[in-house]
Order: C-alpha cells, then sequence, then structure tokens
C-alpha cells in the first residue's frame, strides 16, 4: 500500500479503485523500468488538525466500539498510536479492517488514518536506483540455498549445510540492511547468492544475497505476502529460472486472487493465473512445489465480515494444484463442503453455512504416502462442519481428502462479535485457528508421525495414514494470537516450538520450547528475556515468542516481537546469540538513512550460505507497533 501511494496515481484515485474493483488483475509488467523509479515522499496527508474534526467523531461511531476499551485482538487505543498511518491505511483498504472501513471515502480513511495512529503520512525519500547491482550473473544454486517458507517439503525449516559453527554464530554481525515501504510480511528465499522478496506494498525484489544490491524489481498493484518460491525449469521462462508468488488478496466485490510466474532473472511476468474467487479471499500461506506442481493454500478475512449487514460467511479453505508445465489448475478441494443458506440475519441479510477453515499456512508434503498435510481455521458459522480447526490429509493426484481429524469443535469465531450483526449464533468459539505448518518427523524407530501447532499452544502429533492422535500437548494457555502461531521447526531429532501467549493475561507462558516428537516431552524451554524495547513504550513493549522459529544442525534461531533475535543451542536452549535489531538505527544499502528497526513476527530467520536473514518491522495485528519502512537484515560473520 505504501509503496503504491509513491506511485504516480493521485492516492485517493488509487485507493478508491482499490476499495471499488476497477484495478485490473493483471499487473503492470514494468519491472525493469520500475526499477530505476526514485521514490519521491508522498504528499502531505491531511494534518492532524485536519483529522481531527472529521475522525474523532468517525472513530466514535465507527471504530471505538471494539478499539475504546479494546475488546478481544483488537489493539487498544496506545497500540493503535504506535502504528504509522501506512499501516492504518493498508489495514482499512487492503487488511483485516476492511469490512470494518465499508462505505467510507478515501479521504475519510486518511483522515482515520491519521487520526488513529495521530502522526501525518511520511515516506523517505528511498532513491533504489542508486543501488542496482553492477551485473546480475545467472543464478547458481548451492547445497546452503533456503527455499519458500520452511526449505523443504517436511516442513522442518531446517538448514542442513548453514556455514556457520558454534564458533561463527556469536560473531553474527549486520552486514547490510535493505529497507522498502509496506509492511514485511514475506520471508526471504536465497537461491546461491539471489535473495527474493515480496511485500505488501506491491514490490517483488531480487536482490544480491552478499551485498544487498537489486537485480530486479517487480511492481505488482496487489502487494504479496507469500514467501517466493524458485526454481529451475528449462523453457519455462526465458531464463529457465521462476519465481512464483501469490497477490495479497482478490480485488473488489469479485475479489479474483492471482499466482504470477516471473522470470526469476529479470522480474518480467511469464504468466498469472486465477486461482480462487471471494470478496475475501487472501493468500498467507506459501506454495511448495512438487513434482511438476505448485500447491497453494487458500486462506480469507471474512473472519472480519460480521460488521457486514447484508449477511455472511461464505468462503471455505481450499487448497488448489497447479500443472507448471501447463500453468492450468489440475485440482481445487475445498476443506468442508460448500456454504448454504441458513437464516437472516437481524437486519435481513443472509446468513450461510458452514464457512471457515481458512488455509493459513504453507502445506507439508510426504512423498512416501502421496499426501498434503495442513491444518485449518475456525468456523465462521455456528454450521458444525467437522473440518474448522482440524488436521487434513488431501491426496496429492486427485485432492481428494484422505482423513480430517478436528481439535476443536465449535470454534465460531467472528472479529467485533457476538455484538456485530452477521454473527454466529450462541457462544463465541475461542479462535484456535492453526497458522503453523506442519512437521513431518521420522521417529528412531522409522515410524513417522505429523506435528502441528494450534493457536490453542497445543501441539498434536498424529498418524500420517489415518490422522489418529498419538499425543498431544499444552505449550501453554493459548489465545487468539496463539498459543503456537506460527511455526515450529526440526532438526530431525527434536521439535523447537514458538509459543506466543500474547493474549493470554498472567496466564500465559511464551517461550521457545523443545519437544521429544516421540512423545511431545519436553526437553527444554527458555522464556524470552525480558528486555526494554527501543521502539515502544513499557506499556506495549512485549517479548513474545510469535514467529516461526529455523533450525540448523545444533542450533534453533527465533525472533520475538521486542525486536530480538537469538541462536538457541538445540540440546539445552543456551542462548549463545542475542541481537536487538531495535538497538541501533540503519543506513540502508538503497539509500535510507537512520531506519530503525522493529517486532519481528510471522517468518522467522532464513539460514543460506553463512548467513543469517531476518525482517524487522512487521506492521500487524499480532503485533503492537511497527514501521512504515521495514528493514531486512542480512548477517554475517563480524560483518564481513
Ligand atoms: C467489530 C469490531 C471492530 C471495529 C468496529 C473496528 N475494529 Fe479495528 N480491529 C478489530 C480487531 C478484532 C482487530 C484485530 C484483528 C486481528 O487480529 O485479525 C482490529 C485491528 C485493527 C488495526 C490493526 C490492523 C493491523 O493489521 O495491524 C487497526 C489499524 C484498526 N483495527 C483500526 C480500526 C479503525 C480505524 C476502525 C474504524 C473504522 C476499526 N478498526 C473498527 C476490531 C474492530
Amino acid at each position: 500500500m505504501a509503496l503504491r501511494l509513491v506511485k504516480t496515481i493521485a492516492a485517493p484515485l488509487l485507493l478508491s479503485a482499490l476499495m471499488f474493483g476497477s484495478v485490473s488483475a493483471q499487473p503492470d509488467n514494468a519491472g525493469e523500468a520500475a526499477a530505476a523509479t526514485v521514490f519521491t515522499p508522498v504528499a502531505p496527508g491531511p494534518t492532524l488538525a485536519a483529522a481531527g474534526p472529521v475522525a474523532a467523531p468517525l472513530f466514535a461511531s465507527k471504530c471505538a466500539g471494539c478499539h475504546e476499551p479494546a475488546s478481544g485482538r483488537a489493539p487498544d487505543r496506545e497500540q493503535l498510536r504506535a502504528r504509522p498511518p501506512e499501516a492504518v491505511l493498508d489495514a482499512l483498504t487492503d487488511g483485516v479492517m476492511r469490512a470494518q472501513a465499508e462505505g467510507l471515502t478515501p479521504q475519510q480513511i486518511r483522515s482515520l488514518a491519521v487520526f488513529v495512529a495521530n502522526k501525518t503520512f511520511s515516506l523517505p525519500n528511498t532513491r533504489l536506483a542508486d543501488n542496482m547491482c553492477r551485473t546480475n550473473p545467472v543464478i547458481r544454486p548451492t547445497a546452503s540455498s533456503w527455499s519458500g517458507w520452511a526449505n523443504g517439503l517436511a516442513g522442518h525449516r531446517f538448514q542442513p549445510n548453514p556455514g556457520l559453527t558454534a564458533t561463527s554464530i556469536p560473531k553474527l554481525k549486520v552486514k547490510w540492511a535493505f529497507a522498502y515501504p509496506g509492511s514485511a510480511y514475506g520471508q526471504p528465499t536465497v537461491i546461491g547468492d539471489h535473495l527474493f522478496i515480496s511485500s505488501s506494498g506491491g514490490a517483488i525484489y531480487s536482490l544480491d544475497a552478499k551485498t544487498g544490491c537489486v537485480h530486479w524489481r517487480h511492481d505488482a498493484p496487489v502487494g504479496a505476502r507469500t514467501t517466493l518460491i524458485v526454481e529451475h525449469r528449462p523453457g519455462a521462462s526465458p531464463s529457465g529460472w521462476v519465481a512464483y508468488y501469490g497477490d495479497l488478496r482478490g480485488i473488489g466485490a469479485q475479489g479474483v486472487g492471482h499466482y504470477y510466474a516471473l522470470d526469476a532473472m529479470t522480474g518480467a511476468q511469464v504468466w498469472s493465473l486465477e486461482i480462487d474467487r471471494h470478496p475475501y479471499l487472501r493468500f498467507t500461506g506459501s506454495p511448495v512445489i512438487f513434482r511438476d506442481r505448485l500447491y497453494i493454500p487458500i486462506s480469507s478475512l471474512e473472519e472480519g465480515g460480521g460488521s457486514t449487514a447484508s449477511g455472511c460467511c461464505t468462503f471455505t479453505g481450499a487448497i488448489a494444484a497447479v500443472d507448471l508445465k501447463t500453468h492450468t489448475i489440475v485440482w481445487k478441494s475445498r476443506v468442508m463442503e460448500t456454504p448454504h443458506p441458513t437464516r437472516k440475519n437481524a437486519q435481513g441479510g443472509q446468513m450461510y453455512g458452514p464457512a471457515g477453515g481458512a488455509i493459513w499456512m504453507s502445506p507439508t508434503i510426504d512423498a512416501k504416502r502421496n499426501a498434503l498435510y495442513v491444518g485449518t481455521g475456525d468456523s465462521y458459522s455456528e454450521i458444525e462442519s467437522g473440518r474448522a480447526d482440524a488436521i487434513e490429509a488431501f491426496d496429492l493426484a486427485t485432492g481428494q481428502i484422505k482423513w480430517a481429524t478436528q481439535v476443536t469443535a465449535g470454534d465460531n469465531y467472528m472479529s467485533g462479535c457476538p455484538r456485530a450483526v452477521s454473527c454466529p449464533l450462541g457462544a463465541a468459539g475461542p479462535d484456535f485457528d492453526f497458522g503453523a505448518s506442519p512437521v513431518l518427523v521420522t521417529l528412531p524407530d522409522g515410524h513417522d508421525i505429523v506435528t502441528i501447532g494450534q493457536k490453542s499452544s497445543f501441539v498434536y502429533a498424529v498418524d500420517p495414514d489415518t490422522g489418529r492422535m498419538i499425543w498431544k500437548k499444552a505449550m501453554g494457555a493459548g489465545s487468539p494470537l496463539g498459543g503456537v502461531e506460527w511455526g515450529m521447526a526440526s532438526d530431525g531429532r527434536f521439535l523447537f516450538v514458538a509459543n506466543s501467549d500474547q493474549l493470554a493475561g498472567t496466564r500465559g507462558d511464551s517461550g521457545l520450547i523443545a519437544l521429544n516428537p516421540a512423545n511431545g516431552e519436553t526437553i527444554w524451554r527458555v522464556p524470552p528475556p525480558k528486555v526494554s524495547c527501543h521502539f515502544l513504550t513499557s506499556q506495549t513493549c512485549r517479548n513474545i515468542q510469535s514467529a516461526a522459529p529455523s533450525a540448523m544442525p545444533g542450533f534453533v534461531f527465533a525472533g520475538t516481537t521486542d525486536g530480538r533475535i537469538r541462536a538457541y543451542q538445540a540440546r539445552d536452549g543456551k542462548i549463545v546469540w542475542d541481537f536487538d535489531t531495535t538497538g541501533q538505527t540503519y543506513n540502508t544499502v538503497n539509500g535510507v538513512k537512520n531506519q530503525p528497526g522493529g517486532n519481528i513476527d510471522v517468518g522467522g530467520p532464513v539460514i543460506a550460505g553463512s548467513m543469517v536473514y531476518t525482517m524487522s518491522g512487521y506492521v500487524g495485528p499480532a503485533t503492537s507497533g511497527g514501521n512504515a519502512v521495514n528493514v531486512l537484515l542480512a548477517f554475517s560473520v563480524d560483518g564481513k
């Protein structure tokens, strides 16, 4: 969003296009040309004084009901003030608050954003053109690459050849920092010396992994959140290298969500394909490639649709399988039956069910069983499908569901309910989606198990053939922002679990935990050390272990929402490296001076080619602050 505002289209025009669905779903394929774009500061938005008269009554009537005082997952006024106006605008036009902002004009939304953030719009003068790489050598994969969300099919988030050791890890220092407008969702993919990253602002980058210079930038009209998948497929693009990603959501009333293939050497678009349609469609989890097919998880923001007077909910989670030779959809399989009309809400709007079961995470592939595993999100209606908050196995060939093991029934959750007009009947559920990818582990006795963590804080282990529960164990109290929010990792021997417990209050027990995958026994548990934040007030600074961890032989890397990234010894949890990404500002390689870091959430550290990469400055509902500009930090031994 933020990035789009600095382009030539006038912001209100663009916003209205976004809100009313007139933007073409085809991205302007302006990779190389756009790379030379010089960012200019955005035209000043309304001043605080100007925002006041319009915004205060708007806030009181449209927003205060959930935000003052804050109810459920909603951030309170202080947490909202910690955000930049760009992030609030993003949430209202493109994000979780889209339903709440329905009917507002672009100008009203801008005013609200300034009012809520208590700051005017600002973006740095980023001169991307200054840092184009001089050459773009051919991509050369190495044994130390990191591809996609989990770096492998089994969901392990494991780097077998890190090029780092017990003696070199404590010497990790920032080698380069890269700034870009728009909140950071994606996790980098690193293939040899090429790094690929998406952003919610719409820019897709290929950077030199060792120096951070820009090989190309592709400007898509819609932001992206998925990690890019890059592969060599001769003939599939002019260079034979292809990068795949999905856009942030479908635009407009029809909500058409696309996937794109770019030439990974130039950023030029090779093809795009419509994957699904729904007004609240969203691609969050990263796709995986297996045997000529791209498997795409499909999610939604319809959980915010409770405020819609015309009724709710019609979305159901799904997996799509795309043939990469023909770029066509081979199958699309929904996790539950098609929603049917059920009743009218108090304002006469049509209600539907069952609905929900969004798939937020990257799927896990079991080549031996020809199966794909996911966890599903909560239910949006009172109609019980048995398929929300479930672990499910799909047949790779046909998309048929082989088994589904529901772990939480009746989790009927919508933001703003029970006050909103289109709420499920009866008591609200606890909001215990699965957000973290399954991890397929082979135990020492040769048996395979599928393990997965839930926002309830439970980690489950099920039989991959039948879905039968083998063990389950609570990591903490669980809450609408986890429990296990984004991830687990495994070195094959242990499971490493990040437990957030962000909204669990005094019962919360955040931390990094190592489990024995055979029986769920705790090997060690380390709470995030309490330290001061450099970017938030004492009330909003939280040291929450929410982002996904990543493993390498002997060590685990994990970040916390106070902006810390740490390395832990795998055998005992001893912290051997602890870096405060908010403890300094960065002069970034692309010309932004004094760029601060921020919180670390969602995506985890990427370990590749003797370096470690992390985003710092995630803006999202799971955290209490963030920057309009995010920084990608690259660490190497002694910063060399
Ligand atoms: C029906 C209740 C409700 C109403 C009304 C509401 N919000 Fe929210 N808001 C929430 C909840 C719940 C969240 C957290 C969303 C999540 O965690 O997915 C949230 C999150 C946010 C965020 C953070 C989103 C992010 O991605 O970081 C912003 C900003 C926000 N709301 C602004 C507003 C504004 C401005 C209004 C008025 C136009 C508004 N909200 C109206 C419930 C509400």
